[in-house]
Order: C-alpha cells, then sequence, then structure tokens
C-alpha cells in the first residue's frame, strides 16, 4: 500500500528545502510507492502541476519498460507540467532540456563533468548516473526523473551504474539537489517557452558522448551499425549507417562500440 508520508516523518525532506519545492506544484512525498510516473499519471486530472516524490519504488521503469533500479538513496522523482504547447511534439526537446538542467546542476554540486547520453541519460566517467523518462498525457507532460546520488553500491547486474557518491565520495542532500535542479529546469523551460530549442544545442552537443562515435542502434524491428554525425534542430539522431544511408533516429537503444 503507498504511503502518502507527513512532511515531518520524510527526514530526507524536511526545512527549507522542502517549504521551497511548493513553489514548483503540488508536492506528493511518499516512502515507497511502485512507480512515481504512475502516481503522476493518475493526477492529471487534477490539472495542477505536481512534483510526485519517493524515496523507493517497487516498480521504477525507465524506457523500453526496463527496470529502473529504485533503492533508498537515489532520488526519484516525477514532475507534472501543463505547457502551452502541444507536449506530444516537444516531448523529446523537452527531455533534452530538462537532462541539460540535471547535468548542469550535477556538475556544479559535485565539481565533475556530467555527460549525456542520447536520448535521456545522465553520464559521469562512461557510466550511467541517471536517467529521464519524458512521457505525454493529454496536456500533460510528465518528466520522470532517477539520478544515482548516494547509492554505496549497486547489484552485479547493473555493471553501467554508478552514483554521485562513488564518483565523490560525498553524500547529497536530495531535497537540495531537487530543489536546484527544479529552479535550472524552470529557467532553461521559460528561455525555451520565449526563444528555440536550437539555443541549446551547443551545449546539450558539447556534453553529448555519442556524437561522431561508431554505433550500434537497435531500432523498430531492425538493428543498424554506422556513425553519428550529429543532433538536429529537434534533438534527433543523425546517423550514417555502414552501408552510406543517412539516418534520423527520434527513439531507439543506441550503443557506442568499438571501431574495428
Ligand atoms: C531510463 O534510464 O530509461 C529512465 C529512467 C527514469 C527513472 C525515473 S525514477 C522516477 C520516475 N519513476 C519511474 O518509474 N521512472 C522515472
Amino acid at each position: 500500500m503507498e504511503k502518502l508520508l507527513s512532511t515531518e516523518r520524510f527526514t530526507d525532506f524536511t526545512g527549507p528545502n522542502l517549504s521551497e519545492l511548493a513553489q514548483f506544484g503540488k508536492v506528493y512525498l511518499f516512502e515507497t510507492v511502485s512507480s512515481t510516473q504512475d502516481i503522476a499519471k493518475k493526477l492529471v486530472s487534477k490539472q495542477e502541476p505536481a512534483l510526485v516524490i519517493a524515496l523507493n519504488q517497487t516498480k521504477g521503469r525507465g524506457r523500453f519498460l526496463r527496470r529502473w533500479h529504485s533503492v533508498q538513496g537515489g532520488l526519484y522523482f516525477s514532475y507534472l507540467l501543463f505547457p502551452d504547447f502541444s507536449v506530444k511534439d516537444k516531448t523529446a526537446q523537452m527531455t533534452m532540456l530538462i537532462s541539460l538542467a540535471v547535468a548542469q546542476t550535477l556538475e556544479s554540486l559535485s565539481g565533475q563533468k556530467i555527460d549525456l547520453r542520447w536520448p535521456n541519460d545522465i553520464m559521469i566517467s562512461g557510466k550511467k548516473l541517471g536517467g529521464l523518462l519524458c512521457e505525454a498525457r493529454q496536456n500533460a507532460l510528465i518528466i520522470g526523473v532517477g539520478i544515482n546520488l548516494n547509492q554505496p553500491f549497486f547489484p552485479a547486474f547493473l555493471s553501467d551504474a554508478t552514483s554521485l557518491f562513488i564518483e565523490t565520495n560525498q553524500n547529497y542532500e536530495l531535497d537540495k539537489v531537487l530543489r536546484l535542479i527544479l529552479t535550472r529546469c524552470t529557467n532553461l523551460y521559460q528561455e525555451f517557452n520565449t526563444g528555440k530549442f536550437a539555443q541549446f544545442l551547443p551545449e546539450i552537443k558539447s556534453r553529448h558522448i555519442l556524437l561522431n562515435q561508431r554505433v550500434r542502434a537497435d531500432l523498430w524491428l531492425r538493428r543498424i551499425e554506422g556513425n553519428v554525425l550529429d543532433l538536429d534542430d529537434d534533438g534527433r539522431l543523425l546517423i550514417r549507417t555502414d552501408s552510406g544511408r543517412l539516418l534520423t533516429i527520434t527513439a531507439g537503444k543506441v550503443h557506442r562500440i568499438k571501431s574495428v
């Protein structure tokens, strides 16, 4: 049974950082939920911005229904927004924009370089530090974010995963990190609303670890190999396949592979 926590009992979210979170939407705090994403979906009918946060998730999920390992120590939240634009058209761009806000925030907190891996991974030293799952429902955008902050280790099957604690030997306050991320998201989002996505591309590209790399991409019903040429103005990946075709990828699993 999902238990909505009173803020007094939620020791990782107390004090000024918590009260400041209310500026971003109605705050729902949970000790354990199936998935913050699913709770946020149920809140769409309320038509008000909301922030769903959990300490643990039993069915945290990522893209392609992959499990998102969600034990205590990580930051797991879903941010429910009702933008003025058509959410379906801009989900990919918003994913990149929020990834950029997360990367900038974690970089300034940790002093470590934070990279991005198309389309939704937050990376540090070649390992996965976090991920985003942005979903559109009616007029709502549900931005799910999972960040490995304080976990001291990961199960062996997650050999690609790391946490900020493992990388920097420091602990991070979940509520403070969340407040800083949301502040940056709000700033970038305001710029995005008044300008063009392309203005963010230089920084997004500079953090992108797939650019100019050889990759294998698992697409709908087929697998291709080739070289990543660029990100286009809508945040899609341009790949020159080994057979010479130029492909524009909007979704798929893309992995770096070694050149032969
Ligand atoms: C991915 O790497 O594929 C995306 C992972 C997204 C995980 C977050 S954790 C909070 C929110 N709730 C979920 O069930 N998923 C997202």
